[in-house]
C-alpha cells in the first residue's frame, strides 16, 4: 500500500488546474443506461471511483471508451445485458447504488446490491427506496440486494424528499425521465453536480425544469438520444487546493475555479483572513497577514456548507489563533481524521457532531493513518504546515478522488513524494 511523505516547505506559490467533478460524473455515467444512443464525456476526471463506475457500467453491458490519458470519453448501453449490479464492484463505492433510477426506468426492473455502511457513517438507502415507490416501483430487499420491478415503467408522481439527499435526487430524476407523466420532487438536494446532471439529461432530450431549487419538475418522455456534455469543475477539489496557500501562506491560483461552486467556503476563508479572488483563469487564494483565525463551521446541504470540505477545514483551524467549533451534521462519523491530526500536536476535543478545536502555533510531522477520502486529503495539508516529515498511510482512499495530487503540490513548492509499501 503506498504512502505520501510531505514535509513543511514553507509558502506554496503558483498554479493548480481544477478537474471535472468525481461526484458529477459519477452522477452522469449511469445516465448513459437511459438511452441507446452514447453519451459522451469531456473533461472526466481520471480517479479509481470512476474507474470502478466503468466497470460496473461495462458488467452490465455497457461499453465504455477512454482516451488514452484514461479519460472516460463515450460510453452506450444498446446492448444491457443484464440489470443485476454486484456486490463485487458495489462494495468498493456507494456511489453505484446510482444505477438504480436509470435501469428501472429503461428496463423496468433492477437488482443493485446495497452498498451497507461506510467509515462516515450508516448511509441507509431509505429515502431512494420511499421515492421510487412513490413512482410505482416495488422494492424488496433480499439477500443483501434491492430487487425492484415496475412492471408497465415507473409512473409520474409528486414526492418530497426527508432529507435534501444528493443520490436520492440523483436516482429520482434520471428515473422520473423515462416515466409516464410529470414528477414534481419537493425537498430535492440543490448541489451543482445535480445542476450538471439536469443539464446533460436535458441534452439528451429530456424535460425538466427547478435545477438548483428544491423542487424540480420532470416531465416523462418515451425515450432519450446521446449528447456530449462537459464535466462541472469540482467544487470539492477546489476548495482542497485553496486551503493550500490558505494553511501555509503564499498564494496560488486555482485555474478553472468558479466562485458560485464555493460560496458558503468562501465566507469561511474571508473569516479566517484568506484572500480569495476571481481572476480570467479561476481563482486566486492568498492568506493576507500572518496567522488565520478561528472561525465556527456548521455542514449543510448546498448553498451551505459542504461537508466535504469539513476535514480539510479542520487542518486549517489546527494552526488559528483562537478556539473554533466545527459542527458536522450531514454524516454521523466524519470526525476520524481529528485522532490522527492530534496525533500531529493538534488540539481538539470532539464530542458527539460536535468538534473544539484550539490552535496552535505549530503542527508536527507524525506517520498518520488516513480512514476516508477527506480525511485523507486532510492529513497532506496538516503536513504541508507541519515541523518535519508527515507520513499518510493507506493513501488509496485519496487515489479515489484525487487526480495526481504530489504533482499538483509539487508544482506550487510543496516537498511531497508518495512511497510505495509493501
Ligand atoms: C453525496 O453522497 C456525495 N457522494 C458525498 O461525497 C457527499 O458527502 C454527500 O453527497 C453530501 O453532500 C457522491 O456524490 C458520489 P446523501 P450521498 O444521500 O448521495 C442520509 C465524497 O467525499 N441518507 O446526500 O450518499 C445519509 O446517510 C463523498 O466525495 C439517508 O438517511 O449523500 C447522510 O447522512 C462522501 N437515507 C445524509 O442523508 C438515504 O436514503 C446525506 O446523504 C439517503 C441518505
Amino acid at each position: 500500500m503506498d504512502s505520501i511523505i510531505v514535509t513543511g516547505n514553507g509558502p506554496l506559490n503558483g498554479q493548480i488546474p481544477i478537474a471535472g467533478a468525481k461526484n458529477a460524473c459519477l452522477a452522469l455515467m449511469p445516465a448513459t443506461l437511459l438511452s441507446e444512443e452514447p453519451l459522451t464525456l469531456t473533461n472526466a476526471p481520471r480517479l479509481s471511483d470512476i474507474k470502478t463506475m466503468t466497470e460496473l457500467l461495462r458488467s452490465l453491458g455497457a461499453e465504455v471508451t477512454s482516451m488514452q490519458n484514461g479519460q472516460v470519453q463515450a460510453m452506450s448501453s444498446h446492448n444491457l445485458a443484464t440489470t443485476r449490479a454486484d456486490y463485487e464492484i458495489v462494495r468498493k463505492m456507494r456511489a453505484s447504488n446510482l444505477v438504480l433510477g436509470p435501469l428501472l426506468a429503461r428496463a423496468h426492473h433492477a437488482e443493485v446490491s446495497l452498498p451497507g455502511g461506510c467509515a462516515i457513517g450508516a448511509r441507509p438507502m431509505d429515502i431512494h427506496i420511499s421515492a421510487l415507490e412513490a413512482m410505482g416501483a416495488q422494492i424488496e430487499l433480499r439477500d443483501g440486494y434491492l430487487h425492484a420491478k415496475a412492471p408497465g415503467g415507473l409512473k409520474g408522481a409528486v414526492h418530497e424528499l426527508r432529507f435534501a439527499s444528493v443520490g436520492a435526487t440523483e436516482n429520482v430524476v434520471m428515473a422520473a425521465t423515462l416515466a409516464k407523466g410529470t414528477t414534481v420532487l419537493k425537498n430535492a438536494a440543490r448541489e451543482p453536480e445535480i445542476v450538471d446532471l439536469v443539464q446533460c439529461l436535458r441534452k439528451m432530450g429530456a424535460q425538466i425544469e427547478g435545477e438548483g431549487s428544491s423542487t424540480i419538475t420532470i416531465e416523462g418522455v418515451d425515450r432519450l438520444h446521446g449528447a456530449t456534455h462537459p464535466v462541472v469543475t469540482d467544487r470539492i477539489e477546489l476548495g482542497t487546493y485553496m486551503l493550500a496557500p490558505a494553511i501555509c501562506g503564499g498564494e496560488v491560483e486555482l485555474l478553472g475555479g468558479r466562485i458560485e461552486l464555493v460560496e458558503a467556503f468562501c465566507e469561511k476563508l474571508d473569516q479566517a483572513g484568506i484572500a480569495v479572488e476571481e481572476t480570467a483563469n479561476g481563482l486566486k487564494v492568498a492568506r493576507r497577514n500572518g496567522r488565520v483565525s478561528a472561525v465556527d463551521v456548521v455542514t449543510e446541504p448546498f448553498p451551505g456548507f459542504p461537508t466535504d470540505l469539513q476535514a480539510q477545514m479542520m487542518a486549517l483551524m489546527c494552526t488559528a489563533e483562537g478556539t473554533s467549533v466545527l459542527e458536522e451534521r450531514i454524516f454521523e462519523n466524519r470526525f476520524m481524521h481529528a485522532p490522527e491530526l492530534v496525533r500531529m500536536g493538534a488540539q481538539i476535543d470532539v464530542q458527539g457532531g460536535i468538534a473544539t478545536v484550539t490552535g496552535v502555533d505549530k503542527l508536527k510531522g507524525a506517520p498518520v493513518m488516513a480512514t476516508d477520502l477527506r480525511a485523507s486529503v486532510s492529513l497532506i495539508l496538516a503536513g504541508l504546515a507541519a515541523e518535519g516529515e508527515t507520513i499518510v498511510n493507506r493513501v488509496y482512499h485519496l487515489d479515489r478522488g484525487y487526480e495526481r495530487v504530489e504533482e499538483k503540490l509539487r508544482n506550487v513548492g510543496a516537498k511531497i513524494e508518495r512511497v510505495s509499501g509493501s
